[in-house]
């Protein structure tokens, strides 16, 4: 992910925290942190919400000790359901690199649909990567 590079230090973090609450007070964002016995495990959150046309992106990270226990699924389906039933939002767009296995396995697990391959669209390591965009509207969302 692009961001990771610049995300190092303490400073860096109270950087992402005050841009954060930033983008919530303007509704255009909202970040979550993920907890597991109380400590921190990873963050899910919406960027990009545009309160015009009724959409927003969800992105998400789980420590590696925390994979495979199903937990980004359980969270992203919250926030999809808060999208929905109290947000009132009308679509969720999820965008996934190519090769990012685990990712792609959030959206497909909650019922998805692939809209199409984005080319070149972001940058990881210096090289540009293309990205499969997933998007759920409400009236395909049964809960
Ligand atoms: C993307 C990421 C959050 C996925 O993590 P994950 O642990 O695979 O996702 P979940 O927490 O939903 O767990 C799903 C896994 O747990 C398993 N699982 C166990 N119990 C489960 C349950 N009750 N429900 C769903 N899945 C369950 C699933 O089978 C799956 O494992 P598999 O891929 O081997 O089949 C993680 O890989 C990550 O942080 N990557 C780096 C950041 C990143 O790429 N972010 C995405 C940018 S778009």
């Amino acid at each position: 992910m692009p961001w990771v590079d610049g995300t190092r230090t303490v400073t860096d973090t109270e950087k992402f925290i005050k841009s954060s609450k930033k983008q919530q007070r303007s509704k255009k964002g909202l970040q979550f942190t993920i907890k597991s016995k109380n400590k921190i495990c990873g963050m899910v959150g919406l960027v990009s919400t545009d309160n015009q046309t009724k959409k927003t992106e969800i992105g998400y990270w789980l420590s590696s000790r925390h994979t495979g226990k199903g937990i980004m699924t359980k969270s992203c389906k919250a926030l999809v359901e808060y999208c929905f039933n109290n947000l009132n939002l009308n679509k969720i767009l999820i965008r996934c690199a190519t090769g990012n296995k685990a990712s792609i396995g959030i959206p497909e697990r909650l019922n998805f649909r692939k809209e199409g391959l984005l080319r070149d669209d972001t940058v990881i390591n210096g090289k540009f990567e293309d990205l499969i965009l997933f998007t759920l509207l409400r009236k395909e969302w049964d809960g």
